[in-house]
């Protein structure tokens, strides 16, 4: 059965063309061409210079594997499977390994589509665990104990999180992946915002080096600002999982395109510089919008994201978010994403903190806010 329709990818499909400024937007402004191929060492510029544009390894260049297994001190390189479609290839491979009709899920709610609209269409049924807006979008991990049935066999958690930037501590994450292992259910760790925390010692450790019965995703999209290079990954030491997985991808992609992988090869090794390209323009961001928000009080209730590049907070207003974000890309050519797109009903919307224009289109903002005497 095919899921049901993507309600961001039809809603950014919807405005793309109309809009300026991307004030949602969930990834960091991309890096050119130009100015990776600079941050190239010997090595790589080699590579590049040279490469043949035939099949590649159906796992991911050897190289590539051995650089996103840098990031994962209990996790081998050869426990790492590139794919050519990004995060969201491994999360549609993985959803697809581990359920089936009868099957149950449990996925942190709010979610990013790709962690439950799969579920349902494999027969699956899937139960949110909402995070608590009241007490910083923290994790209620007996709820998730709550959650769990004889047939639950898989947990998909996405920290930072997309779309609130939760973040639980150390000690509950290490607590929640326990909890799930023990009880059988594989947790999908959705680590697309890994890299994202404002302080390094916010860092979570990998759920796939915590725990060798989880998955770990990644990509590069968002932390090192190369969406369109769509390279992504899944990581785990459980090989019953790896083999299925990979089965599967023999027929979605086979294997990654060439020059992404060296492309994405170069970034992993300027991995600091990337990470802190990306976190300066966040942390600017961050302060841009603590100023207008906090300057508007009565329009909006906003609370700062724990980490990652995006945040979530309600429209105060007497409107439904879905017209006040219409009106304002229509006025102004500034996009916010509705909480609607997420399922959510208490009028929230999405906020991206990646673009450096974001300053600009708070500017559009308040010339929108104030035309209607707000
Ligand atoms: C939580 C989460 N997971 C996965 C993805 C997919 O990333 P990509 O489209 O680069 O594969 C996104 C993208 O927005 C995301 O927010």
């Amino acid at each position: 059965m095919i899921p049901n329709p993507c309600k961001i990818e039809g809603f950014f499909g919807r405005w793309d063309p109309e809009v300026e400024y991307f004030a949602c937007a969930s990834d960091v402004d991309p890096l050119s061409l130009r100015d990776l191929l600079e941050l190239a060492d010997a090595d790589t510029r080699a590579l590049w210079n040279g490469l043949e544009l035939g099949y590649t390894e159906t796992t991911g260049h050897p190289l590539l594997r051995e650089a996103i297994a840098d990031q994962y001190p209990e996790t081998a390189a050869t426990e790492v499977t590139v794919c050519a479609g990004g995060a969201v290839e491994a999360l549609f491979l993985l959803a697809h390994t581990l359920l089936g009709p009868g099957d149950h899920a449990v996925v942190v709610w709010p979610a990013f589509e790709s962690l439950h609209r799969i579920a349902p269409s494999l027969g699956a049924t899937i139960t949110g665990v909402e995070l608590d807006a009241d007490n910083g979008w923290r994790l209620d991990i007996d709820a998730v104990r709550k959650a769990l049935q004889p047939n639950t066999r898989a947990l998909f958690v996405n920290f930072p999180h997309n779309p609130t930037g939760a973040l639980p501590s150390h000690a509950e994450f290490a607590e929640l992946l326990a909890m799930a292992g023990d009880a059988g259910v594989t947790v999908v760790s959705d680590e697309v915002y890994r890299h994202l925390e404002y302080d390094d010692a916010d860092t979570l450790p990998a759920a796939c080096d915590l725990d060798e019965r989880a998955v770990s995703v990644g990509v590069m999209s968002k932390a090192y600002a190369l969406a369109g290079l769509r390279i992504g990954w899944f990581a785990t030491r459980n090989p019953a999982i790896t083999a299925t997985a990979r089965t599967l991808k023999d027929y979605t992609t086979v294997c990654s395109s060439a020059p992404a992988e060296i492309l994405s090869l170069i970034a992993l090794r300027a991995h600091d510089h990337l990470i802190e390209r990306s976190r300066t323009i966040i942390k600017a961001n961050l302060a841009h919008a603590e100023s207008f928000f906090g300057s508007h009080p009565d329009t909006f209730a906003w609370a700062a994201p724990a980490a990652g590049m995006l945040a979530f907070p309600r429209l105060l207003l007497p409107v439904p978010v879905e017209d006040f974000v219409t009106d304002l890309v229509r006025d102004q050519r500034v996009l916010l994403l509705p909480g609607t797109v997420f399922d959510t009903t208490d009028n929230r919307f999405r906020v991206g903190l990646g673009r450096s224009a974001l300053p600009q289109a708070f500017e559009r903002m308040e010339e929108f806010l104030t035309a209607r005497g707000h």
